[in-house]
Formats: structure tokens, C-alpha cells, sequence
């Protein structure tokens, strides 16, 4: 072959090459966006789904005639305390590579000071059994619940809690921190105070919008504190704080007094939190509260990252006739069992959101949707999880994704009702079994992982 026609034949599949790569880079979307270390997972919490509740503020509140919508009491739950090597099984099988769950407070120091080293030896076993899973924990802390003598003294609204959380903390890290590196201090702090000092349908019941921001401000400061603690034991730590955001939007986009109100709703509940956090400062303002703004240095740096945990978007409208000036509404989406909006778009905004404030890693800590037919769950998986592809590749350092819930579960004040699991779970037997959204999951967890992105 003469050296021109080489030259042609040469360039030719060059081209072709060229050409490939890029048909191939347009064909496909650019999944290399997951890093490896992304952590897809499952989240539940000790009163939802271990069982044996008795000795905590929700296992006295539930004995009440009326707290509990469907007048269920939560009992073994999904008997997870029991069946706990079962579901890590069950993680295997979905092949998620970390489990979000909390410790439960009143079952570790059951009377003030009293530890109970069988009930830290359980979760010590759990640990072990995910790690060796190649799974790994993420543990929340606080997530609602704690134990009755803590109520007794006031609950949050208690000079010393701040105090006793950050002792409950010291142990905690002491005794599981060797093979724990992620933490959530607190799980939504902003629907724990709404639902029990504003509406009074959670534990202690109140309806005191001063007391609100009493136990607000008393969630800071055990924060912070259980913050520090882990720092100090745990120089790997990762630390966040699990909020519940809703994507608020006004419910006319003509309408600048919906603007505005939409964006005080959303600046209180989705931000007020963090925003504290990030400037070092008990801050709290929207109508008809108390406000409050006080200098407590000690938040600033006190997370690594912002836990989110996201199902719905809420309509915003200015309603002069509302003590608080604002009224909700349900966008025209599908919606789950519980009547919560789908609106995965959402997601992606809230997650621009909380990067350009906050310039943190997030982890989104629960996402899923209430659904009995197990059928809305595979579109919502899908939807969502696309949802996180588009952050990844807008460079938002989104470090996981934890899907609520592994199992059916108990949902708070609403009892056995709703239906957030992947797995169902058998009232008589405990008996887990796959929903559709199970096998989903794994797909699409397999996609992500192995780089084959539709
Ligand atoms: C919360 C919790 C979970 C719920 C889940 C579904 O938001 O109340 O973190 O415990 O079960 O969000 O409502």
C-alpha cells in the first residue's frame, strides 16, 4: 500500500473512531457522574420498625385513646429488633451499599445514667452484620423518640436537654463509634416541633407557638453539642442533621403576595434549621412567632453535610384570613395513599437549593412515596432517581440516596396505614416479601453502579 493511500486509510478510521466516541457519548447518558463511593441505601427508625416499645415519650403517648389515627399500637412494629439479620439480607438481595436507621434512646438508657449493655450489644452485632455486608451505617441519633424520664423532666422543653442528649451521644459514640463514620444528629427537627407544639398531635401535645421556639432552640443546642462530642471521638465523622424539605411554590406565579408568603413558609420551615447552623446563630422568624436571634459560635462547623429527606411540594397562597397569612394546597400531580403530591421535579430543585445556600455535600436521607398498590413506587423510584442523575451531572455533590423505607412500618400517629415499604411485611407472621418497587430499585441501583444509564 502506497504511504498516501495508508494516510487515507489511517485518518479514515481515526474519523471513525472520533465519530463513534462521540455518537456513543450523545446515545448515552454520562453515568461516570456516580462516583464510586455514592452510597445507595435504605432508611427506617427504631420505633418504626424494631418492635418493643415501652418505655419512651411516643410508648406512652400511644397508649392514649386517639393518638393513634387508626387506634393501632405499634407492638413488635415490623419486628426488626428480632428479624434484623433477615433485613440486612434483604439490603443484600436490593444491593444497597449503606442503611440508614437510628439507635433507640430509651432502649440504650432505659432509666437516667443506666445504660443497658444488651441493648448496646444488639446494635454492636447489627453494625457488624451490615460492615460485613459491605454495607454501610449511617446512624441517626434522635429520630422522635425519647425515653419517658426525659419527658418527665420537660422532654425538649427541659433546661438540661441539651445536656443529657450530648450524654446519650458520648456513650453512643464510645461504644459503636469504632465502625460508624456517618451520623445524623437529629432527625427533622422542624416536623418533631411543628408536629408536637404547634398542631399537638405528636408527643407532648402542645399547641404553643412559644414553646415551639423553645424546642427549636433546645434542638440547636443539643445539636451542637452532640456535634462536638462526635468530633472529638470520631475524627472521621461525617455529620448532618436529616430535615424534611418541602418544595413550597406559589400557588399563582401572578400573585406576588404568594411569592412572598411561599417564601417565608419555605425560608422558616426547609431553611431556618441549617441556616442557624451556618452562621453560627439561634435564628427563627416567620408571622406570629416569637423571633428569636441569638449567637451560638459553636454551630458553625458542626456538620459535614445536609441530610435531606424530600416526598412532596405544597402549594403556597396569602390568605389574610389565617392567623399565619398563608394557606396550602396540593398541586394537579398524581398523588400517594397519604394525598402527598408526586413531584419529583421537586427534588432537583430542592437539591440546587441547598447547594447554593449551604455549598454542602448532601445526603438525601428519605425519599418515597405511601403507596398500598405497590404500583405508584416503580415510576416514583425511576422519576426520582433521575432526579439525582441530573444533580450529579450539574455537578451538585449529592453522596447518596436512601430510599424510605426498607420495610412497611409504623407510621407514627397514623399507625400501620401507610404503606412505605419495599418490602411488605405480614401483621401475624413478620414475614417480609418483595413489592415490584423492590426489584426496581435493584435495577436501577445496578445501572448506576455498573454505568449503564438509559
Ligand atoms: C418523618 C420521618 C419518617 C417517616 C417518613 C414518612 O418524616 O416523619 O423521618 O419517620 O416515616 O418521613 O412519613
Amino acid at each position: 500500500m502506497g504511504k498516501r493511500n495508508l494516510t487515507v486509510v489511517l485518518t479514515f478510521f481515526v474519523l471513525l473512531f472520533i465519530g463513534i466516541i462521540i455518537f456513543l457519548g450523545m446515545s448515552s447518558k454520562h453515568i461516570e457522574v456516580y462516583p464510586p463511593d455514592f452510597l445507595f441505601g435504605t432508611a427506617t427508625a427504631a420505633y418504626q420498625v424494631e418492635g418493643g416499645n415501652v418505655n419512651s415519650d411516643w410508648a406512652e403517648f400511644e397508649k392514649q385513646k386517639g393518638a393513634i389515627k387508626t387506634g393501632e399500637r405499634s407492638g413488635r412494629a415490623s419486628d426488626s429488633w428480632n428479624m434484623v439479620s433477615q433485613d440486612i439480607g434483604l439490603m443484600k438481595s436490593l444491593g444497597v451499599n449503606s442503611y440508614r436507621f437510628s439507635v433507640e434512646w430509651s432502649k440504650l438508657e432505659p432509666e437516667q445514667g443506666k445504660f443497658d449493655e444488651e441493648a448496646f450489644d444488639h446494635y454492636t452485632v447489627q453494625i457488624k452484620e451490615l460492615r460485613q455486608a459491605g454495607i454501610t451505617p449511617l446512624v441517626t441519633l434522635l429520630h422522635f423518640t425519647f425515653p419517658k424520664w426525659v419527658s418527665d423532666k420537660g422532654g425538649l422543653l427541659s433546661e438540661d436537654f441539651p445536656e443529657l442528649f450530648e450524654i446519650f451521644t458520648k456513650k453512643v459514640v464510645s461504644e459503636l463509634g469504632s465502625d460508624v463514620d456517618l451520623w445524623c444528629t437529629i432527625n427533622e427537627p422542624n416536623v418533631m416541633i411543628a408536629n408536637g407544639y404547634i398542631y399537638g398531635i405528636w408527643p407532648p401535645e402542645k399547641k404553643s407557638q412559644s414553646d415551639m421556639v423553645r424546642a427549636y432552640r433546645a434542638l440547636l443546642l443539643a445539636h451542637a453539642k452532640s456535634s462536638r462530642v462526635i468530633r472529638t471521638k470520631d475524627k472521621n465523622a461525617k455529620i448532618g442533621v436529616a430535615m424534611n424539605v418541602v418544595d413550597f411554590q406559589a400557588k399563582s406565579w401572578l400573585n406576588p403576595l404568594d411569592m412572598i408568603a411561599s417564601k417565608m413558609v419555605a425560608d422558616a420551615y426547609d431553611w431556618s434549621f441549617y441556616d442557624s447552623i451556618k452562621d453560627g446563630r439561634i435564628k427563627f422568624w416567620a408571622i406570629g412567632f416569637h423571633s428569636i436571634d441569638e449567637a451560638l459560635p459553636e454551630l458553625k462547623n458542626s456538620v459535614d453535610f445536609f441530610g435531606m429527606n424530600y416526598y412532596q411540594r405544597k402549594l403556597v397562597s396569602f390568605s389574610p384570613f389565617k392567623a399565619d397569612f398563608f394557606e396550602l394546597s396540593e398541586g394537579s400531580g398524581d398523588k400517594s395513599d397519604l394525598g402527598w403530591e408526586i413531584y419529583p421535579q421537586g427534588l432537583l430543585a430542592m437539591l440546587r437549593q441547598s447547594y447554593g445556600r449551604y455549598h454542602l455535600p448532601i445526603y438525601v436521607t428519605e425519599n418515597g412515596v405511601a403507596d398500598k398498590s405497590g404500583h405508584k413506587q416503580q415510576e416514583f423510584l425511576r422519576e426520582h432517581l433521575n432526579m439525582i442523575d441530573n444533580a450529579l451531572q450539574e455537578g451538585i455533590p449529592v453522596k447518596g440516596y436512601y430510599y424510605w423505607s426498607l420495610l412497611d412500618n409504623f407510621e407514627w400517629d397514623l399507625g400501620f396505614g401507610p404503606k412505605f415499604g419495599l418490602y411488605a411485611v405480614d401483621n401475624d407472621s413478620f414475614k417480609r416479601s418483595a413489592k415490584p418497587g423492590a426489584n426496581v430499585y435493584a435495577e436501577l441501583i445496578n445501572e448506576r453502579k455498573n454505568g449503564r444509564l438509559q
